[in-house]
């Protein structure tokens, strides 16, 4: 019997990964940048053994549908080929989020399986290994795998892609991500569907990967320079035109609810009262607001004006994924 028990953090991106060009090896046709946070995590513990005789995966307790055990079983099937060996696993899993969020992340689940397996089979795969294995359960875990700020590079193979951590001086220390949990509702698309009919149907999508690399540039610098303004406003605007790529796809599509509208403008109106802060958003309604830690209260007290006290959590920088002994 091998086992392995890893935690991992999520991570929201500020320049978004928004389609593929390589559907089985999760390759993507951008760079991507991200800012791993504390507030929610996941811890998966993977156990082989030769006395199972089929994988099974539980999640917050409850063993998961065929649909769900077989995702895993093929994230499995390419660790078992590396380990050189046919065991069967049981994968438990804990999500940490605060209830009713609709954040269930794939992002950490996959990059703490990626440590777990690691971990267990002894598979001695240092952070660039795990980064690409995570990348193949879901592509954002390659970047959860790091704390702080985190770049995808796309590469061009499996060999080359995969994610690196951002030298930021600190600066990931002055920032707060305030989320807004507007609603816990399975998603109607999910991402996976969602990019792929952006890319195959969208005629805005060429234009997405166009400025991808000078808002990139423009984020980057923006990081080197500890400049909140400039993060900010490439952030929001990045995520508003991935978000516009969906209204174009066909048939056409929005993550959008009245209240990520609500949320938005409240946003924009804090910005007019001086509280600089700036929202993104994935595949959801819910909405994430960048702000100063010194103006994180200022923030959630107007939000939770809007909104209930519950669905208002904030959270700072997050760290790597971690080995749970
Ligand atoms: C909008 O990583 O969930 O959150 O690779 O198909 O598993 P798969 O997709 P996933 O997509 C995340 C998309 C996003 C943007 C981002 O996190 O960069």
């Amino acid at each position: 019997m091998f086992k392995g028990k890893a935690r991992a953090y999520t991570n929201i991106a500020l320049i978004k990964y928004w389609g593929k060009k390589d559907e089985a090896l999760i390759l993507p046709m951008n760079n991507s940048l991200s800012l791993t946070l504390d507030a929610f995590y996941t811890e998966t513990e993977v156990i082989f053994s030769d006395t199972f005789t089929k994988d099974e995966f539980y999640l917050d307790g409850e063993q998961q549908n065929d649909k769900a055990t077989k995702k895993i079983s093929t994230f499995l099937d390419l660790v078992r080929e590396k380990g050189q060996t046919t065991l069967n696993a049981k994968v438990i899993s804990q999500n940490f989020v605060p209830t009713a969020a609709g954040l269930a992340s794939s992002a950490s689940g996959l990059a703490a399986l990626a440590g777990a397996c690691n971990e267990a089979l002894q598979l001695g795969l240092d952070d660039t290994g795990l980064s690409r294995l995570a990348r193949r359960g879901s592509g954002s875990a390659c970047r959860s795998i790091y704390g702080g700020f985190v770049e995808w590079e796309k590469g061009f193979d499996d060999l080359t892609s995969y994610a690196k951590q951002i030298s930021s001086d600190g600066f990931e220390d002055d920032l707060a991500m305030v989320f807004l949990l507007l609603n816990d509702q399975q998603k109607d698309v999910s991402s996976r569907d969602g990019m792929r009919r952006t890319v195959e149907t969208s005629s805005f999508y060429q234009g997405w990967l166009d400025s991808l690399d000078a808002d990139l540039a423009q984020l980057k610098q923006a990081i080197t320079d500890k400049n909140f303004q400039s993060l900010g406003e490439t952030m929001e605007r990045n995520a508003l035109k991935m978000h516009g790529t969906t209204l174009a796809a066909n048939p056409p599509f929005t993550y959008w609810s009245p209240d990520s509208l609500r949320a938005m403008q409240a946003v924009r109106d804090l910005r007019k009262q001086g509280v600089p802060c700036y929202f993104t958003m994935d595949a959801g309604p819910n909405v994430k607001i960048l702000v100063e830690k010194k103006h994180v209260t200022t923030v959630k007290t107007a939000c939770s004006h809007l909104f209930s006290k519950k669905q208002v959590v904030s959270a700072q920088a997050g760290s790597g994924m971690t080995i749970i002994k």
